[in-house]
């Protein structure tokens, strides 16, 4: 009677012990996992656009100790000195990571993008001078086709591996035997694994036959091709600059008005939410949340306004100039026609980024955002013709111009384009008030910038020749009436 008793109650007992195992086991991997830790309430909207996530962690992000050892290991593979912050990057004295680097820990520690990346700028109005960051402001200096290089280029590395980033990471952090175990075993060969697969996505920004997005810029129409809707590489290349994304009240549909720099997105809504689902890199996790992102950033971009001009402005040459402006550019831009795209053959700029999209295009990415239950207007489902006249709130700030930004200052824009600069350098932020713009030639700006070469494809300074035989005051009064905008 007595051992079929006992057998039972061994058997309870281990199937108990075995429960509570797998139960810890099962909490311990959710915790070190999965599980989310959300993140910190910020102090300021400022604080939350700059640093807080949007949940790219989840798909797209990389596990904060090989991001932060990645840059000492391999120094040689970022473009100019000083670790992340050779890409261009701006990073605030204090802080562990760059402007638009977020950390966030979902089983552990990640770091992704958010939007503050390419849409924050900054400026010197001296050499000697701290930068001033501008949130909202285009990122100008940001070498963004290094970093995607950098981190593939790291993984294809045969020092990437569990050995070399642990003794790193051991030197580093101060992990706890899980975190090691999991760092050494799963982490890091599922991070190199993943990064691998991106050269494949990547592939267009090893040709040769394309120049250098260099600094402030992205070729924003193909990423979404190769990355949204997983298009074969085509032949067709256009990186533009990172725009400001301030006062996008501005911006009414109704009226006619498109976003992007070729008109191809019907309003803020749907561009905000198709560039949080391109720095996601998947369906969103909490569909509920993402919504509410997006709502808050749209609040935040619609209400920011431009910033006011630093330097002195002189009042009484300005007036004369608002009458030149009425005279030769507020037909496109104060006008019904202002946010709405003029054909190309009336403005004239290189055709490179409006070729790069096409209506199936538009047709397939919005597809993809439909299946995924988000509602929106989406991308314009419609051939390209040319590219929007632009606002021009802020637009001291947001040089270099045109488009894809070929044209280092307001004053050479007013030149015809065969005297405009052929060569200059991008990504250097002492601003010149002289010419409105950036400092572009000289030593400094060589040091810190990249080399555009308005010959190279996609590159063109033609076009846009409007303003350009006006006599010298005009053009002088002109510009200090643009930095009234
Ligand atoms: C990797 C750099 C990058 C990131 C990150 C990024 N953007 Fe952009 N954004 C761009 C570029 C480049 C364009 C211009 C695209 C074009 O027309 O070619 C752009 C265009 C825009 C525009 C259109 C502006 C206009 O006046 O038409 C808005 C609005 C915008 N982005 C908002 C956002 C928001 C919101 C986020 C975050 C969810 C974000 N962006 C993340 C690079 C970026
Ligand atoms: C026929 C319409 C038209 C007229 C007239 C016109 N523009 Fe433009 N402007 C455009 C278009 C379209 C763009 C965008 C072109 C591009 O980026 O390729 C643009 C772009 C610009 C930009 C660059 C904006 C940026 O964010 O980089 C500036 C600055 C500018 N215009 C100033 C002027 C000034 C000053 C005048 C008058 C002398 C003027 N425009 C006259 C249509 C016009």
């Amino acid at each position: 009677m007595a051992k079929p008793c006992n057998c039972r109650r061994w058997l309870l007992s281990i199937g108990i012990v075995v429960l509570v195992l797998a139960a810890v086991i099962g909490y311990i991997s959710w915790d070190r996992f999965f599980r989310d830790y959300g993140q910190p309430s910020f102090v300021s909207a400022e604080e939350r656009f700059k640093y807080g996530s949007i949940g790219a962690e989840f798909d797209a992000g990389i596990p904060y100790w090989i991001f932060y050892v990645l840059p000492r290991m391999f120094p040689e593979k970022i473009p100019k000195p000083g670790g992340l912050a050779g890409f261009g990057a701006n990073w605030e004295q204090g802080k562990e990571l760059p402007i638009g680097f977020t950390k966030r820990r979902i089983g552990f520690d990640r770091v992704a993008n958010n939007c503050a990346a390419c849409h924050v700028a900054s400026y010197r109005k001296a050499q000697d001078e701290n930068p001033v960051l501008v949130a909202t402001g285009p990122n100008h200096t940001l070498d963004l086709e290094a970093f995607f290089r950098f981190l593939v280029d790291c993984a294809k590395d045969p020092r990437f591996n569990s050995d070399n980033l642990m003794s790193e990471i051991n030197g580093a952090a101060q992990l706890d035997w899980i975190d090691r175990m999991a760092y050494r075993f799963l982490i890091i060969p599922i991070t190199k694994k993943r990064l691998l697969e991106r050269e494949g996505q990547f592939r267009w920004i090893y040709r040769h036959d394309f120049p250098e997005w260099g600094r402030g810029r992205d070729d924003a129409m193909n990423l979404t091709k190769y990355f949204m809707i997983r298009w074969k590489m085509d032949d067709t290349f256009g990186p533009t600059d990172m725009p400001s994304v301030w006062n996008l009240k501005k911006y009414k549909h109704e009226q006619g008005h498109r976003m992007n720099f070729a008109g191809d997105s019907n309003d803020a809504r749907s561009v905000v939410m198709d560039s949080a689902l391109g720095l996601l890199g998947a369906a969103p996790h909490d569909k509920d949340d993402f919504l509410k992102q997006v709502d808050w950033l749209l609040d935040y971009l619609g209400n920011t306004p431009a910033p006011k001009y630093p330097f002195a402005i002189d009042e009484a040459l300005a007036a004369k100039g608002k009458s030149v402006f009425d005279a030769n550019c507020m037909q496109c831009h104060a006008s019904v026609r202002t946010g709405t795209r003029i054909p190309l053959a009336e403005v004239g700029t290189d055709r490179g980024r409006m070729d790069t999209w096409s209506k199936q295009a538009a047709i397939e990415s919005n597809k993809v955002v439909r299946d995924m239950g988000l509602e929106r207007l989406g991308l314009v489902e419609e051939p390209l013709i040319g590219y929007v006249a632009q606002f021009l709130d802020g637009i001291w700030l947001r040089a270099p111009y045109l488009h894809h930004g070929s044209v280092p200052s307001l004053r050479d824009m007013l030149k015809p384009p065969g005297e405009r600069p052929q060569v200059f350098w991008r990504g250097y932020d002492v601003y010149d008030p002289a010419n409105v713009g950036f400092i572009t030639q000289g030593p400094e700006a060589e040091r810190a910038g990249t080399k555009y070469d308005t010959t190279l494809r996609g590159n063109g300074n033609m076009g846009h020749d409007f303003g350009t035989v006006l006599p010298e005051e005009d053009k002088n009064a002109l510009i200090e009436y643009l930095k009234t905008l």
